[in-house]
């Protein structure tokens, strides 16, 4: 017996063929025109002063860990159900993906979890942990 199981079916609507056979003909491929409104639009729903327009989900997850200090070496908490990009982006950096399962109502990473996680790490191996209030990150010191 064999199943079909979609993750992610995609929509696209003559509107966004439209567009993308407008800017082929444009001839601008890279950054041009469209690119810096589309940069524009998404600040603006966002809130925010900058964007930048990335070329996939693989480089941006892999410029944000970058952005955000995941130095070689470092343990990376992300989630066990997500695509290879999400360890990928992690290895990239010389880090190590630290699995942690998800939250079944949201399909994102269980903060509950994720905490767990933690403090059983900082325990195995006797070290100091501050979860940094605010954000989403735990300085964990030997
Ligand atoms: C959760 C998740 N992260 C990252 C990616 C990577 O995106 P891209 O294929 O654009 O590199 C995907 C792609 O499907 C994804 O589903």
């Amino acid at each position: 017996m064999t199943y079909k199981i979609y993750l992610a079916d995609p929509f696209i609507d003559d509107s966004e063929i439209d567009e993308v056979v407008s800017t082929l003909k444009s001839g601008w491929v890279s950054q041009g025109p469209k690119t810096r409104e589309f940069e524009e639009k998404i600040s603006d729903i966002c809130g925010v002063k900058h964007t930048i327009a990335m070329c996939n989900g693989t480089a941006t997850l892999h410029t944000a860990l970058l952005a955000a200090g995941v130095k070689p070496n470092n343990n990376v908490i992300c989630p066990s159900m997500s695509y290879i990009s999400t360890s990928n982006s992690i290895i990239y950096c010389g880090a190590q993906p630290k699995f942690v399962d998800i939250d079944i109502n949201t399909y994102n990473l269980d903060p509950k979890k994720v905490r767990k996680a933690i403090d059983e790490y900082v325990k195995i191996n006797n070290y100091k942990c501050e979860i940094l209030r605010n954000t989403r990150f735990a300085k964990i010191e030997k």
